[in-house]
């Protein structure tokens, strides 16, 4: 199991390249120590993103680095193909794709094994039997220590689990997208011992023009709520996300060493119940039943 006990933060590093900031290596290495003063040690990828270029740009960055590779955990996620490269977007999930995407994953971030890997969306045409077979496979020769899911629900995550062990589900989850918290699908985790890794936990999209009434009008209510209670937004979002019993590991997709430094110092903070739910009433727009 990934350590608990660890800081649970992650960093998302979709944006550090191409898809985002457009990093040089001097930059990489900067966020990465950035992340390893503050305790963060795993580091999010997926092999798409960057349009495949980032994991390799992640890989020549820390390799150069004074870091030992059991110091650090990385992620990856495979299952998607782009349609950059395919022609047609799409979802693969089959043996051979699985264990080549692996392989390609392992040489571009210039390690042995992945920490955890995780099909990154889930596919119509899964099959799981195929699936058990590459993750087998796969932690046989040494090249994964656990495997995941992302953005499962709870009948995928029932089906896969016949076959194979499912250590983490990562779904996309914050004060604004709370489907996971009432749909059965953090309950579940919980009974069966996946840990919740949350995409975009901050739901930062602050720009009000764009936004619909309703919507424009909850972002009112939730900042009324930080103001009050003295958090910026982003605190608001990951004290959120922590104060929930599952244990929830947010992955924070910034570019910037400050918001890295800030996000680490917000998790030593805490909620009350009270807090917690003054939030989700400011979310829902209506007091609980
Ligand atoms: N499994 C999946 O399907 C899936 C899908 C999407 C993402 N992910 C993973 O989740 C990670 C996080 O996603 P995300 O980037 O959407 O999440 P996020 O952490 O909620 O959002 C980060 C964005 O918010 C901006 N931001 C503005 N103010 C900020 C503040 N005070 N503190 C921190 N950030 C602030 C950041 O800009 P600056 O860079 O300028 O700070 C960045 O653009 C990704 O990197 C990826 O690893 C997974």
């Amino acid at each position: 199991m990934i350590d608990k006990k660890k800081v649970r933060l992650i960093a998302g590093c979709m944006r550090w390249g191409i898809w985002g900031y457009k990093m040089d290596k001097p930059g990489y290495q900067e966020m990465i120590q950035s992340c390893l003063d503050v305790g963060i040690t795993t580091f999010d990828h997926a092999d798409i993103y960057g349009d495949h270029t980032t994991e390799a740009e992640f890989g020549t960055a820390w390799r150069d680095m004074d870091i030992k590779r059991e110091d650090i955990e990385l992620i990856s996620k495979c299952g998607i193909k782009l349609e950059s490269k395919y022609g047609l977007k799409s979802y693969d999930n089959s043996k051979q794709y699985i264990l080549d995407s692996v392989d390609q994953s392992l040489a571009d971030l210039q390690t042995d094994y992945l920490d955890l890997l995780l099909i990154h969306r889930p596919s119509p045409l899964m099959d799981p039997e195929v699936l058990a077979e590459a993750v087998t496979a796969l932690k046989k020769a040494g090249k994964l220590k656990q495997f995941g899911v992302s953005n499962f629900t709870t009948a995928q995550m029932t089906l896969l689990s016949k076959y194979v062990d499912i250590a983490v589900n990562q779904i996309e989850l914050s004060p604004i997208r709370t489907a996971a918290f009432v749909d059965g699908t953090l309950d579940y985790m919980q009974t069966n011992d996946i840990q919740t890794q949350a995409w975009s936990p901050l739901a930062l999209s602050q720009d009000l023009a764009e936004l619909t009434t309703k919507k424009a009008q909850r972002e009112q209510r939730i900042t009324a709520v930080a103001e009050k209670n003295n958090w910026t937004r982003a605190e608001l979002s990951l004290l959120f996300l922590k104060h929930h019993p599952a244990g929830i590991r947010p992955i924070i997709g910034t570019t910037k060493p400050e918001r890295i430094k800030a996000a680490a110092e917000t998790m030593k903070k805490s909620l009350t119940d009270e807090q917690w739910f003054e939030i989700w009433t400011a979310v829902k727009g209506q007091k609980v039943a």
